[in-house]
């Protein structure tokens, strides 16, 4: 089983980071042989999408072997880990309400036209296998841990005080 282990914290020792471990660590309980791949968006290493990005998906390129322009070889190299993954681990802090800014970027690079997903009559269709996505998400009014199937990434929730 082939996990893509995502880390967002900008902090080393952090309470997200320790959530997403404890998944990696429960999910290696029921199948020893895991595998994992780890993406550290925390280390901020992937940039926006840049102006390549935006007009070469107007122009709809394949996405052969060759070099892509700008910030489509990320986006392409992100992409690729998901496809190679059978489930995503995602550990992240809340900021400012929402996802922090690494793990919005990694959503606009992965979530391309044409690559994972489409444009149907009725909005966006994923092209792809559904696979399981356990996030585990760090907040200042507490902790929480959520499982979410289908492979859709609904990760913000009201917490208790
Ligand atoms: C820039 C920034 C914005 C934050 N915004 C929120 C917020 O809107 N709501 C919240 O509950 N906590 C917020 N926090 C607190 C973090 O979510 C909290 O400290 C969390 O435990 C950090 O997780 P980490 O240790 O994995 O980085 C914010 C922290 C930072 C650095």
């Amino acid at each position: 089983m082939k996990i893509l282990h995502i880390d967002c914290s900008p902090h080393r020792a952090s309470h997200s980071r320790a959530l997403s471990a404890a998944i990696v660590a429960q999910l290696r309980a029921y199948a020893p042989d895991l595998d994992t791949t780890h993406r550290d968006l925390g280390a901020g290493l992937v940039p926006p999408v840049d102006a390549f990005y935006a007009t070469a998906l107007a122009r709809r390129p394949s996405s052969g072997d060759g070099e892509l322009p700008g910030t489509m070889q990320c986006s392409e190299t992100l992409i690729r880990e998901i496809e190679a993954s059978d489930a995503i681990v995602i550990g992240t802090p809340v900021h400012n309400f929402t996802v922090p800014t690494t793990l919005k970027a990694w959503i606009d690079h992965v979530v391309r036209l044409d690559r994972p997903m489409a444009m149907g009559s009725a909005g966006k269709i994923g092209l792809r296998a559904d696979r399981p996505v356990f996030t585990g998400i760090a907040a200042a009014r507490g902790t929480l841990v959520s499982a979410i199937d289908r492979g859709r990434i609904e990760i913000m929730r009201d917490q208790p005080a």
